[in-house]
């Protein structure tokens, strides 16, 4: 694999053959790359990445999910962390425009599921707009990845029939922007994406809007990783759980009745693994 140092100079090489040919744009393979173990890659993501000649790859993605790519493929980090922004998003897609435009087929690679909160439909659309053939490869999402590695089922019949997957991020200043009223519905699943900044504000509103402060929740970093932490407490111990276990990103708040089986489910899981040694 050959890393690319700036994204914003890349250019693909020279044609060799008659420069005044019409170069045929190349395609745009989006493909999720699940939350960080390798297992969990989808046949066609693995597939995508074997036969990749250029991948453009975020932040997200794991080292261990990288040696799927070609050993002469080339490879372009275009960032993201929260707070540091390798390239902005119009940047990374005026980039897969241009390369794709220039006759370079590649593959984006992203987090869990580009298209949920992977900002994968925005840049789908860009494609399209620009007219770039495009497939997406859906990939295992962080909260799938969480709930089966830290034993917490995301339903349960007797806990939770709805389940609904949130941003904590920030709109301005300290504006989180979430319908309280439908997240602090009994008998739910709510998983919190990119909360860990704003968890105090989440665990308050939540309350205020009348989820009881004794409602199971827990928090998940670096899910499915060999360093993945389960943090479990109430919705009210929470912001004070993720201080004194110095959370940080990424990690997911889950919130809801099951995460009251998680003890019940690790231990199953752990002798099941003990079993399969
Ligand atoms: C920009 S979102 C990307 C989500 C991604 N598209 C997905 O489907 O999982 C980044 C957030 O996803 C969550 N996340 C991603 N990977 C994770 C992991 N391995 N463990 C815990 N949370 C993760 C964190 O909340 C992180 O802040």
């Amino acid at each position: 694999m050959k890393f690319v140092e700036d994204a914003r100079w890349f250019c693909p090489p020279a044609r060799q053959d008659d420069p005044n040919a019409p170069v045929p744009p190349g395609c745009v393979t989006l493909v999720g790359a699940g939350p960080g173990d390798p297992e969990l890659l989808t046949l066609r993501a693995v597939k995508a990445l074997r036969g990749a000649r250029l991948v453009l790859y975020d932040h997200l993605v794991s080292k261990e999910v990288l040696r799927y790519v070609a050993e002469d493929a080339d490879l372009i980090y275009v960032g993201k962390e929260s707070s540091h922004h390798t390239l902005p998003q119009e940047a990374i897609i005026d980039l897969m425009v241009r390369l794709a435009r220039s006759g370079r087929s590649l593959v984006r690679l992203k987090g869990g599921d580009g298209f949920i909160f992977g900002r994968g439909g925005e840049e789908a659309q860009a494609l399209a707009q620009a007219g770039i053939a495009f497939d997406v490869v859906p990939g295992i999402t962080a909260a799938q990845g969480a709930g089966a590695y830290a034993g917490i089922p995301l339903t349960h019949r007797d806990h939770a029939a709805t389940l609904v997957f949130a941003t904590g991020h920030l709109r301005g200043e300290s504006d989180v922007a979430l319908d309280w009223e439908l997240l602090a519905r009994p008998r739910q699943t709510v998983v919190i994406y990119m909360g860990i900044g704003t968890l105090p504000i989440i665990c308050a509103e939540l309350q205020r809007h009348g989820l009881p402060g004794d409602t199971p929740a827990a928090l998940v970093e670096q899910a499915t990783l060999p360093t993945q932490r389960c943090i479990t407490g109430t919705l009210q111990e929470l912001p004070a759980l993720a201080q004194q276990h110095r959370v940080r990103p990424p990690a997911l708040i889950v919130i809801g009745g099951v995460v009251a089986l998680q003890p019940q489910l690790m231990q199953g899981m752990r002798s099941m693994a003990h079993w399969m040694d």
